[in-house]
């Protein structure tokens, strides 16, 4: 008699144990879950970039949508100074724009950039260039899209010793989405 009030006393106090048990199990479950289709997305290599952006910039969020829609991947930081990263990673004023992205490789994608440029940097990039830019925040651009309006611009090829080539102009809007 007493082992089974045992046991059964042992079962009570045990329940909510089991439960917390079952409940985390299930939490780490959902997880890994969650993580699948992510890693699906990432079937090549040079297709994720940190996007360094201000919380309130509704530009950053469509550009990194354009990003997306075309296959990368972002991870996106708020840091609490965006001006620190474009210093530290050398962007100079004259290039620099709202956000900042980086390639797992370490290369920089500042501003509204076509993916599409993106994509043709990482594939080859060239020895002494540290990134591209899009200056500014021309109308029109990938995030910056207002009906009609659309400005020509170019994207730049910065280099190592700060100086720039144009990488390539972008003279109608539908070029920005092949
Ligand atoms: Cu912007
Ligand atoms: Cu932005």
């Amino acid at each position: 008699m007493q082992v089974i009030y045992r046991i059964l006393r042992f079962a009570r106090l045990s329940v909510p144990v089991v439960l917390v048990w079952l409940l985390s199990a299930c939490s780490e479950g959902q997880q890994a879950l969650d993580s699948s289709p992510g890693s699906a997305q990432h079937p090549a290599a040079g297709n994720a970039l940190v996007v360094y952006k201000s919380p309130t910039c509704g530009c950053c969020e469509a550009w990194i949508h354009h990003i997306e829609s075309a296959g990368f991947t972002a991870e996106i930081m708020h840091p609490t100074d965006l001006n620190q990263i474009k210093l530290e990673n050398d962007i100079s004023p004259a290039y620099q724009s709202c956000h900042t992205a980086v390639s797992e490789e370490g290369y920089l994608f500042e501003g509204h950039i076509p993916a599409q440029y993106i994509r043709q940097f990482l594939k080859n990039p060239p020895a002494d260039a540290i990134g591209l830019a899009v200056p500014g925040m021309p109308p029109g651009s990938p995030g910056m899209e207002m009906g009609d309006r659309f400005s020509p611009y170019q994207v730049l090829l910065l280099k190592k010793d700060g100086s720039h080539e144009v990488f390539a102009r972008v003279d109608r809007q539908e070029e920005q989405y092949q």
